[in-house]
């Protein structure tokens, strides 16, 4: 009866869960480039997918991966100097990733389209995460409004 309790406890640790967190950016092009690169280097061992949506000085990035992963890079990310204002805003369990092919995405929104994603994080509306997904897959936004 213990056993299989401290099993289930543990086994949450291979749930998939998805993390989405807004901060501002403290770095500029070069850097963010390097950035990126150790992105791309470090998620695909670590098993984290995701995009870094970025407007103005501003980032939201999503993390997908086991709980456990994602949990070990976010505590890393919060307190990395290059951004501050950490906020987050979505942290829950999905049953499959939306960015499976992107060890971790980049891109480049309007404001009005960084407020929505950012919104729609919040209020956790799935919708915000297969629009971007579309975006990266067909080059332009499903919507007509931006
Ligand atoms: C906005 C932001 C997003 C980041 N995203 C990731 C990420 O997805 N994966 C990652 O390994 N490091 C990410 N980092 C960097 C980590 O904070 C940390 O510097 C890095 O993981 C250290 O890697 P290293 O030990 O290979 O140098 C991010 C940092 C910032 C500021």
């Amino acid at each position: 009866m213990s056993a299989s309790f401290d099993d289930s406890l543990l086994a949450l640790d291979q749930q998939l869960i998805q993390l989405v967190y807004r901060s501002r950016s403290l770095i500029e092009g070069p850097e963010y480039d390097a950035l990126l690169a150790t992105c791309l280097r470090n998620n695909p061992g670590r098993g984290i997918t995701g995009v870094l949506v970025n407007h103005s000085g501003w980032f939201l990035q999503v993390l997908e991966g086991t709980a456990a992963s994602v949990n070990a890079l976010f505590k890393i990310i919060e307190a990395d100097p290059r951004h501050s204002e950490f906020l987050l805003l979505r942290l829950t369990a999905i049953p499959s990733r939306d960015f499976s092919d992107w060890s971790m995405a980049s891109i480049t929104v309007d404001k009005r389209r960084f407020l929505e994603l950012a919104n729609h994080a919040l209020h956790a509306e799935d919708e915000a995460m297969s629009v971007i997904r579309d975006f990266l897959c067909y080059g332009k936004w499903r919507d007509s409004k931006g």
